[in-house]
């Protein structure tokens, strides 16, 4: 990508990925090593994410500045987060753009999509993503904003980095790395144990795990009620565009609701802990 930007400029974003393929050779430089490595400075931790270094500027942060400790989860916030395209009328057609100017929280995103300044935030007035086929409002749709989620968790707060859970240290013969396989820290006993004895010492895996399994459970039930009203509320504004002498400011507040109930329905759906192991029944993982 930082090649690819230097020798196409800003109409890099907007072209098609497509056509890189056989230049990048896709079965072998897909994510790679320098995505997180420098290799000119002994394979220190960098950030080569042209959207995540100016989401941070705007926030007052320098990824340099960062401790090695924050690196361990911004390497992570490269791609495990939430971005919206600029528009080519108000910013550069098709860049990733993060929208934290506000917060990372989904309360701050749903303010910030609300009101864009073309010059600074690439669209103006309020973004939608699609205009509902049933309701006619204007919808957001969330990513995977594991990087938000995570940023004011217990763990966070705590100082623990993503690498801390997902890339446990790992024997490997006779030497001790950091684990590269990016999965379920649950994936195993094991794991579990590397991944998170390490600071739960007084715990067993069994409990950890009984933790989260606890927790995902009461979120997917949670996210079933809400996606059967969201559904339901869709229908209702529907039903009321029938209506013939229908307050039209009272129809955009309605689809404003719809629009913010289905924001934070799909910033918890998005991300896929949860629907993985639940939709299946069984802790399986897409890829062998
Ligand atoms: C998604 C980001 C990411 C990618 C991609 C990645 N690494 Fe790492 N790597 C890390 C993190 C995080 C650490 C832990 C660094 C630390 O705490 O000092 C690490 C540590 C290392 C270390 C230090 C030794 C060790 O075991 O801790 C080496 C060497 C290394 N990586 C090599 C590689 C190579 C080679 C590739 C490509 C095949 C690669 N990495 C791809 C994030 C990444
Ligand atoms: C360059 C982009 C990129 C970076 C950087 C990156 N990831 Fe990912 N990650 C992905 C993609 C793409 C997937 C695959 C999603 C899929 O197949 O559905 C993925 C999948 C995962 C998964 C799920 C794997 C599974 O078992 O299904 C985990 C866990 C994960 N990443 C953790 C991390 C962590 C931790 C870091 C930082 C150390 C990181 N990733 C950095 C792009 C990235
Ligand atoms: C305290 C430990 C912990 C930390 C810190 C943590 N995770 Fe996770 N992560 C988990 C657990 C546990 C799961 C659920 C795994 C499961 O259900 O099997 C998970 C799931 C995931 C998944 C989905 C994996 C899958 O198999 O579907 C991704 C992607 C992911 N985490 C990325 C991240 C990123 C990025 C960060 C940092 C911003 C992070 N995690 C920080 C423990 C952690
Ligand atoms: C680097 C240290 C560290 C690692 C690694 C770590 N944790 Fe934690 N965890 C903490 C801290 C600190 C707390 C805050 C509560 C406390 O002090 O016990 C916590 C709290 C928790 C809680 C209670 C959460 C709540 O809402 O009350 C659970 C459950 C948990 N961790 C599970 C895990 C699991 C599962 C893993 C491995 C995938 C893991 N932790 C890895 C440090 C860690």
């Amino acid at each position: 990508m930082p090649q690819l930007l230097k020798h196409y400029g800003e109409g890099f974003w907007a072209s098609n990925f497509h056509d890189y393929r056989q230049m990048h050779d896709a079965d072998h430089h897909t994510i790679g090593c320098t995505n997180c490595h420098d290799p000119q400075q002994q394979m220190r931790l960098t950030i080569t994410s042209v959207p995540l270094d100016e989401a941070l500027k705007r926030q007052g942060r320098d990824w340099r500045q960062a401790s090695h400790q924050e690196m361990r989860s911004l390497v992570c916030a490269q791609c495990h987060v939430e971005y919206y395209f600029e528009t080519r009328e108000h910013g550069v057609a098709a860049k990733p753009h993060f929208p934290w100017d506000k917060g990372m929280n989904p309360e701050d995103i749903y303010q910030f999509m609300a009101d864009g300044q073309p010059d600074r935030d690439g669209f103006a007035g309020q973004f939608a993503d699609w205009i509902h086929a049933v309701s006619k409002s204007p919808m957001l749709k969330a990513q995977h904003p594991e990087y938000e989620m995570f940023h004011d968790s217990i763990h966070a707060q705590a100082g623990v980095s993503c690498a801390d859970c997902h890339m446990p240290r790992v024997r490997n013969g006779p030497v001790v790395i950091t684990s590269h396989h990016w999965t379920s820290p649950l994936r195993s006993e094991q794991m579990i144990q590397s991944a998170c004895l390490g600071c739960h010492q007084d715990q067993t895996p069994a409990f950890l795990r009984s933790r989260v399994e606890y927790h995902q459970k009461r979120v997917w039930r949670q996210l079933n009620i809400a996606q059967e009203k969201s559904v339901r509320a869709h229908e209702a504004v529907r039903l009321a565009m029938e209506y013939p002498g229908l307050d039209k400011a009272l129809l955009a507040q309605a689809r404003e609701h719809v629009r913010k109930g289905q924001w934070f329905w799909d910033y918890v759906a998005g991300p896929q802990w949860h629907t993985d192991r639940w939709v299946t029944g069984r802790h399986e993982h897409r890829r062998p």
